[in-house]
């Protein structure tokens, strides 16, 4: 699948946002390496800390439609619904600190330096990185060794 259309199943997916407090819809699409595809989208709350973020939605909607293991590239992408009903926006969104960390996580699991394909809300700038570099020195599994 071509990051072009990865990144269209984000935009897709960011029309389902629950965002009435940001007013910022972010969608997110997980790829198996089978190519099959699991969205999600930013869910808020009135209790503004409670907020879910659509990476972490996807990744859970991947868990139950192929697994952790077969993750092999994430897309996200964000901005406001135009009246249009269109996905629109400038500025590319880059993961937040914490989906970094829920990638991490599953790029232990799957065993591959997952990508993660960036996009605007428009979709019309898009930028690749692999969790490795947008996540340097990321505090993982094998952190854990010295548990008792
Ligand atoms: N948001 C995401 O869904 N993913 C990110 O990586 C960054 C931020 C959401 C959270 C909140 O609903 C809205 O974007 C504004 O921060």
């Amino acid at each position: 699948m071509s990051n072009d259309i990865l990144v269209r199943h984000a935009r897709d997916a960011a029309l389902a946002a629950y965002a009435p407090y940001s007013r910022f819809s972010v969608g997110c699409a997980v790829e198996s390496v089978d190519g099959e595809i699991a969205k999600g989208s930013n869910m808020e709350n009135a209790c503004y800390r409670l907020g879910v973020c659509a990476e972490l939605a996807a990744l859970t909607a991947a868990k139950q439609a192929f697994g952790l293991e077969k993750i092999a590239r994430i897309a996200v992408a964000g901005g406001h619904v135009g009246s249009d009903g269109v996905l629109a926006g400038e500025s590319v969104v880059t993961s937040c600190g914490g989906c970094r960390q829920a990638i991490l996580e599953a790029a232990h699991v799957s065993g591959r330096d997952l990508e993660v394909i960036s996009a605007n809300g428009g979709g019309t700038i898009v930028t690749v990185h692999p969790i490795s570099e947008l996540l340097p020195l990321g505090f993982g599994p094998a952190n854990l060794t010295d548990s008792a």
